[in-house]
């Protein structure tokens, strides 16, 4: 067969090389230049056949209805699971367990009747086999191969005609007719261009798993987004076995969805109801510890953040942030400080989301800023007492998003006494609500004002 042709396109500006340059000759950009086949109507003999226009009523509804993966989480992430025919990318910092759920699902799906192939270029069958054989996996249904070359991978679906197919991962495909390498833009972009089409064309679902760089962006794969029907993201931090399994972008559904899995040492577990899960080792009595009511998702989670301040020899003293937005914990202490009169200039400040997970919403700010004002005068609060709320600059309270669900959650693991704003909506039974101006008010009222 004759060699695809491929030209260069500039991302910025749309001018076209021969070869690939640093610099595109028409805007003068640098490293703009993408590999692409030069002739699309090579790429769009393997589209289905044009249908005529029919009108919307006559459209069949239960053709794309989502089938469940038959992992509970996945399949809420996924507003019940997958939809024949779909494109869902799994991105994740490398490690975080994308082919490990993606082979639980693979296995799920094979034991209630599909086919599924499991397409990985970077582990062998061996090692697949060996870790399915830990994850309980193991199915007939079950196929696998160690494939990279785009056609051999077409092939492969063309061999085993599945419902699902896993391709782990799209970074490590390449269409020899493409000179750039694995994981180039160029590269991946064509593949998964190629893989939606043998998806819409076969009505097969496929998973294509994206390898994110630490900084978040999904390196090649950022450039999928608009090709794909879904996009999920794993996240999670590697130290603690808490995994969030995110919708980014979903064609089928609701994109408010977040699933929970706990990584254990036969896989992924789903955890159904984790609200009390980050409470469980909490120390009650110490200053510099508030607990939030914060809504991931469509779930309330109750969070204890906790705030250490230190004294600092540093002449720029150390504020540091984990699972909580940096900024907002600049923007806090600036608050703190003019609004509050309460000084952190000479202190290190320390302050933390308790058990991996990330919260950055604003409704945590009344939390933070008590948590700060309650380590620097050493007292502590009480132990069934939750607070939420947005600060904003002039140190005013503002109300969240469903306050009410989150201090009924409260209430049901056992939380008395809320602090909110004061345009809260009255308290759900068993918790008794303290409302508050602003920071400053907040600050009085819980006694925190005279060390
Ligand atoms: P993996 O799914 O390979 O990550 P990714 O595909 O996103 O790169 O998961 C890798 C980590 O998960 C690895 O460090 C080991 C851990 N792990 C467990 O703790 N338990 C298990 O049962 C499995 C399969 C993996
Ligand atoms: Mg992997």
């Amino acid at each position: 067969m004759a060699r695809i042709r491929t030209v260069f396109r500039c991302a910025e500006c749309g001018a076209t090389e021969p070869k690939w340059t640093g610099r595109c000759g028409g805007c003068e950009a640098w490293g703009t230049l993408v590999e692409e086949v030069d002739s699309p109507s090579a790429a769009l003999t393997v589209l289905a056949p044009s249908t005529a226009p029919i009108p919307i009523v006559d459209v069949d509804p239960t053709e794309f209805s989502p089938r469940p993966t038959g992992v509970p989480e996945l399949d809420r992430v996924l507003g019940g699971g997958l939809v024949p025919g779909s494109v869902t990318l799994v991105g994740g910092e490398p490690g975080i367990g994308k082919s490990t759920v993606l082979l639980q699902a693979a296995a799920e799906a094979a034991s209630s009747g599909r086919k599924v192939l499991y397409l990985s270029g970077e582990e062998s069958p061996q090692q697949i086999r060996l870790r399915a054989e830990r994850l309980g996996a193991l199915h007939p249904r079950l196929w696998l191969a160690a494939e990279v070359a785009l056609p051999h991978v077409v092939g492969a679906i063309d061999h085993v005609q599945p419902d699902l197919v896993i391709v782990d991962s799209i970074q490590t495909l390449l269409d020899p007719d493409l000179s750039s390498a694995p994981g180039s833009v160029g590269q991946v972009r064509h593949c998964s261009h190629r893989l939606v089409q043998e998806a819409k064309r076969r009505g097969c679902a496929i998973f294509l798993v994206g390898h994110v760089t630490k900084d978040g962006s999904l390196a090649g794969p950022r450039v999928l987004e608009h090709v794909v029907d879904t996009v999920l993201a794993f996240e999670g931090d590697r130290h603690h076995a808490l995994r969030l399994l995110r919708v980014v972008k979903h064609r089928f559904g609701s994109t408010q969805e977040l699933g929970l899995f706990e990584m254990t040492d036969t896989g992924l577990k789903g955890v159904p109801d984790p609200s009390g899960l980050f409470l469980a080792d909490r120390r009650i009595g110490i200053p510099g510890s508030v607990v939030v009511p914060t809504i991931e998702g469509h779930r309330p989670l109750l969070v204890e953040l906790q705030v250490l301040v230190a004294g600092s020899p540093l002449p720029s003293p150390r504020r540091s942030a984990t699972g909580i937005d940096h900024g907002r914990l600049s923007l806090l202490l600036a608050v703190l400080e003019q609004r509050v009169g309460v000084r952190t200039s000479d202190v290190d400040v320390y302050a933390l989301a308790v058990g991996g997970v990330k919260v950055v919403e604003p409704g945590v700010d009344l939390a933070l800023g008590l948590a700060v004002v309650s380590s620097l005068t050493g007292t502590a609060l009480p132990g069934d007492l939750v607070a939420s709320g947005e600060v904003g600059l002039g140190g005013e309270l503002r109300q969240v998003a469903h306050t009410a669900r989150r201090l009924s959650e409260a209430a049901r693991l056992g939380f008395r006494r809320a602090v909110v704003p004061v345009s809260a909506p009255d308290a759900p039974p068993g918790i008794e609500i303290l409302r508050v101006a602003s920071l400053a008010d907040a600050v009085d009222q819980l006694g925190l004002s005279d060390p």
